[in-house]
């Protein structure tokens, strides 16, 4: 994205040139689906779409933030009596509550925040299963950073806009999209351990394109399907008697559930997933560092079969979407990603044949479901940062 436009609306606006710019990336997931709040593991990646704030300090408590992309705007004080204060908290809509959100985390942590004036705009699809909201999220993290003047932790910043998302906003969600837009870097994917947030950066494989399939569906009640699934996986863990389904290993569940079926038919499929899909990122990790693309392809397939039967968080879009990349002889495999129920899928292409493949797929799904994709090949981006100073 060319950062000029924002530059100049923001001189438009407050007649000054802005002091920083900070950026903070959607994400796609590349395989650990819903592993995240089970205590497993997951491979995302930052891609090149984000958030971006241009700002500047100013010297009150005062925070102003319009966004180029909606009428919404944060107009607050940090102050006591304000918005922002812990002991009177107002709740709107839109993307100002994750602002919101994030500020009184940072506050309740311990953080002496200074005000800002900022403009905003942002190019990760809403609603579509490549965290916008976490990117919203981290770029009000960085901005308040970089005024306020503490340092940038990501693994501490990920888990305070991640309170903000489950506490202000009221959404259950795991920590991996915080994660990986607070500590991704360009040309990597991010093997993290959801339990620890111990974290390895895994090279993407030579030669291949990573490509998002946007079924262009979006699913309402997601958030009720959401938190049913972390429900039946929290009774699967009380069953096996563990902390949570990371504690189970694949030969495990098998022993287990073939000693005793007791345990109830919904639950049971959901831990499978869970156990196997564990299973599943540590191989494929390995296949990463081996540059299997064969393998890591494999896997793709098999996390969307068990999301499909097992988890059934995908859609009809997205079985055919996932269908269409599949049959492509240019794809190594393809998987839905994101919470599910509508969105994106992701596919590994060959690189060399990414153009093609796009509009191959484009085509077949248009003929198959009636809609529109959207196609893109997406680079691995770093996460959160300050991109001008
Ligand atoms: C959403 C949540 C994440 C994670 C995924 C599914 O994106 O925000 O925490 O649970 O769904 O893997």
């Amino acid at each position: 994205m060319d950062t000029k436009n924002l530059e100049q609306s923001f001189l438009t606006h407050f007649n000054t040139k802005p002091e920083f710019i900070v950026r903070a990336p959607g994400r796609v997931n590349l395989i650990g689906e819903h592993t995240d709040y089970n205590d497993g593991f997951v491979l995302p990646m930052a891609i090149d779409r984000a958030v971006w704030i241009a700002l500047s300090p100013r010297t009150d408590s005062q925070v102003r933030i319009h966004s180029l992309d909606s009428s919404n705007a944060v107009e607050s004080d940090l102050g006591p009596d304000s918005a922002f204060d812990l002991h009177s908290l107002t709740k709107g809509k839109g993307w100002a509550e994750y602002i919101k959100g994030v500020a009184y985390q940072l506050q309740n942590a311990g953080h002496d925040l200074r005000g800002f004036d900022a403009i905003m705009t942002g190019d990760v699809p809403r609603g579509a299963g490549l965290s916008s909201s976490a990117a919203v999220e981290l770029a009000a993290a960085r901005a308040f950073a970089v005024v306020s003047g503490f340092e940038w932790d990501a693994a501490q910043m990920a888990r305070l806009a991640q309170k903000a998302e489950n506490e202000w906003v009221g959404v259950n969600c795991g920590i991996m999209d915080q994660m990986a837009s607070a500590a991704c870097k360009a040309g990597h994917a991010l093997f993290l351990d959801c339990r620890s947030l111990e974290y390895e950066l895994a090279p993407l494989p030579h030669g291949t394109a990573v490509v998002i399939l946007d079924t262009s569906t979006r699913r309402g009640l997601v958030d009720s399907a959401y938190n049913e699934r972390r429900n039946q996986c929290e009774e699967a863990a009380r069953w096996f008697g563990v902390k949570a389904l990371r504690d189970v290993s694949v030969a495990e569940f098998e022993t287990r559930t073939k000693e005793n079926n007791d345990l109830n038919a919904n639950a049971f499929k959901r831990a499978r997933h869970i156990v196997t899909e564990n299973a599943r990122v540590l191989e494929a990790v390995e296949a990463m560092k081996q540059n299997d693309i064969k393998k890591l392809g494999e896997l793709f397939n098999a996390s969307h079969n068990s999301l499909r039967d097992d988890f059934e968080v995908t859609n009809e879009a997205l079985n055919q979407i996932v269908a269409c990349a599949q049959e492509q002889s240019n794809c190594h495999g393809a998987r839905m990603t994101g919470a599910g129920f509508g969105g994106c899928a992701v596919a590994l292409v060959q690189e060399e044949h990414a153009e093609e493949f796009t509009t191959a797929v484009s085509a077949a799904y248009r003929q198959r479901s009636g809609l529109e994709a959207s196609v893109y090949v997406c680079k691995a981006s770093d996460g959160a940062d300050i991109i001008q100073r």
